[in-house]
């Protein structure tokens, strides 16, 4: 039965062994940076840094501030946190990191679709020109920390390939927010 099942879901041909083998990726939208393959590479190990929302995002900026201690001064829920310690334990930076986290959720999730993927990190990009003190080139600062979060969070399933596509993806992620970002910018000047 199991046979049979497998043979109306898979359109895959036998291979001389009499395994099935599987159909070749389907072509990928070619605004994606990315092949078919490490889309899914990038989407399945996703999934564990999804059931660890908090506390990788909290490990994301309490690392972004490390390394830009100048950037907290940007958020008035809790400039005030001064110490690593301080900001680890913070329910308002924890439901920033959160929110931040559920956006690049959506739009690792999104990747399936590169119009919806667009559109919604256009706005969350454009979202930020409201904020006063912020500038399109802060967006970066956000890349080694998303890295370094992910990797501590996939542990040793944070291969050499694994970790080359989460950079690709963090790269695509953060030129979309730019672009919306710059948008909105070039917009109000004309
Ligand atoms: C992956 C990149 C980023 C994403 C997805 C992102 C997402 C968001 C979202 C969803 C909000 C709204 C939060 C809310 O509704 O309360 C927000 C607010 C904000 N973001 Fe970002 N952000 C990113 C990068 C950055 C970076 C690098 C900085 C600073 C250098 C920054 C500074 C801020 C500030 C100051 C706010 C306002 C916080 C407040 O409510 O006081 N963001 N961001």
């Amino acid at each position: 039965m199991g046979c049979k099942l497998t043979k109306l879901v898979s359109s895959g041909s036998q291979n001389p062994s009499g395994r099935e083998s599987p159909p070749p990726p389907p072509a990928t939208d070619s605004r994606l940076p990315l092949t078919a393959k490490q889309k899914y590479t990038v989407t399945s190990s996703w999934k564990a840094v999804a059931r660890a929302l908090e506390p990788t995002g909290i490990y994301m900026f309490v690392k972004l501030f490390e390394e830009n201690a100048e950037l907290l001064n940007l958020f008035t829920k809790f400039r005030e946190l001064k110490t690593k310690e301080e900001q680890t334990n913070s329910t308002a930076l924890a439901e920033h990191a959160v929110k931040v986290m559920q956006t690049l959720d959506e739009g690792i999730k999104g990747l399936d679709n590169m119009d919806e993927f667009f559109d919604y990190l256009h706005q969350v990009g454009a979202s930020h020109t409201k904020i006063p003190g912020f500038n399109r080139s802060l967006f970066w600062k956000i890349e080694a920390p998303f890295l370094e979060a992910v990797s501590r969070t996939l542990g040793d399933r944070y291969t050499e390939n694994v970790e080359t596509i989460y950079k690709l993806t963090i790269k695509f992620i953060i030129e979309t927010l730019i672009d919306g970002y710059d948008k909105v910018s070039s917009d109000s000047k004309s």
